[in-house]
């Protein structure tokens, strides 16, 4: 197998996994040129990168020179949220695979234009849902393709975060409309993508009540969510920034006829619960992760996710989590703003929603 030649496109928090994920996936990967129009960050990164590998990729301010100017595979792109979907269709407009953060767009007609495009141009889209590769994560998907859960009843996403105005202030985008949502679209919609996934994959109906209660910021720092999905089963979301006084847990809880399952820990990674009618060969492989937590949030998926991007790209197939399958979280809470703002149920089909859509009064609680 070739080694794809990679650029990364913003070089702010999230980027140290980014250069991790190059580092580690070397023998399948180069990243050959960063950008950012921070000199300071892009060239951190270039350094960190050198350190890893022992070869500095090119530094850029101006992606669209980047483009113009080196021979790239693919593109990473991780700038604030409000860009991705301007920034990742110019790269799949230049022929590039494109592996885009969370969420992948900040409105459903310019999601939906991106799973378009990159079908018309040929290229891989993927999308960092990075939790769907944690080991507990994978085990749960292979208890469910097996069946072992029967008829599946319901589920539940409890993210119970502290996100304070340090944290908001770090960078003018966060928080605000136009760049980014509040914590539904920044912290829950892993939590929210691992249940959709977890239940079916097939939301039919959406309800919430979203809130922001403590947060100096215009969108939501809380929300409450419910979500029908087309096999019947109901998801709930308890997402919140607000929990006092740190970070409490990410937990997955999904439960069926014959079958409960709990991942909990910090941020989804730890077994808590695995009941089943019937024992599986299985079983024993999760009885070696139990008590495993990582220490950071963002976990060590991006390595994963990568690996995966890559031979999606190399085997022309869809990398678990491609554009078709990170639309559906970003749909969901696109629908949830949209209830909380109408009062009403929305339907999942047809929703065309955007973050602009939402205005600080739809979510004051004064
Ligand atoms: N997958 C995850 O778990 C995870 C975790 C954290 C953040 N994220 C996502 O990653 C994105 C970035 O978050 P962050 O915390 O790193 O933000 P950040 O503000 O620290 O970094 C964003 C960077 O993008 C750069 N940028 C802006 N426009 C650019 C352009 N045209 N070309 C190149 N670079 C440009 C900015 O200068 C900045 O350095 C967000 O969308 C966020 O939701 C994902």
């Amino acid at each position: 197998m070739k080694k794809y030649r990679f650029a990364l496109i913003g070089c702010g928090r999230i980027s140290k996994n980014h250069i991790a994920a190059a580092i580690a996936n070397q023998d399948i990967m180069k990243l050959v040129a960063v950008c950012d129009p921070v000199a300071e960050r892009a060239e951190k990164k270039a350094a960190d990168l050198a350190t890893g590998t022992g070869e500095k990729p090119a530094v850029y301010a101006d992606y669209h020179k980047m483009l113009d100017e080196m021979d790239i595979d693919c593109c990473a792109v991780a700038t604030e949220s409000g860009y991705h979907a301007r920034i990742a269709l110019d790269c799949i407009r230049a022929g590039r695979h494109t592996l885009v953060e969370k969420p992948m767009a900040l409105n459903t007609a310019d999601a939906e234009q991106m799973i378009r495009e990159a079908k018309q141009h040929g290229v891989t889209l993927g999308v960092c849902h990075q939790n769907r590769f944690n080991a507990p994560v994978q085990q749960l998907h292979k208890a469910l393709e097996a069946g072992r859960f029967g008829k599946l009843v319901s589920g539940s996403a409890r993210i119970l975060w502290n996100r304070t105005m340090p944290y908001y202030q770090q960078a003018p985008w966060r928080g605000t409309w136009a760049q980014d949502g509040g914590t539904l679209m920044n912290q829950c919609i892993h939590g929210i993508d691992l249940l959709q996934w977890s239940l079916g994959g097939q939301p039919d109906t959406i309800m919430a009540m979203t809130g922001n209660y403590l947060r100096d910021i215009e969108a939501e720092d809380f929300g409450a969510i419910l979500i029908r999905f087309k096999n019947g089963a109901v998801g709930m979301v308890e997402g919140t920034a607000c929990i006092y006084p740190k970070n409490l847990e990410e937990t997955l809880s999904i439960s069926g006829e014959t079958g409960t399952a709990v991942i909990g820990g910090l941020a989804v990674n730890r077994i808590e619960t695995w009941n089943f009618a019937k024992s599986a060969a299985q079983d024993a492989e999760v009885a070696k992760l139990a008590g495993t937590d990582p220490k950071d949030v963002y976990g060590s998926g991006h390595n994963t996710l990568y690996r995966n991007f890559i031979h999606a790209v190399d085997t022309h197939t869809e990398p678990l989590v491609s554009g078709t399958e990170g639309i559906k979280g970003l749909k969901i809470i696109l629908a949830a703003y949209k209830s909380q703002k109408t009062g009403q149920p929305v339907k999942y089909d047809g929703l065309n929603f955007s973050t602009l859509d939402m205005a600080h009064d739809d979510v004051k609680v004064d």
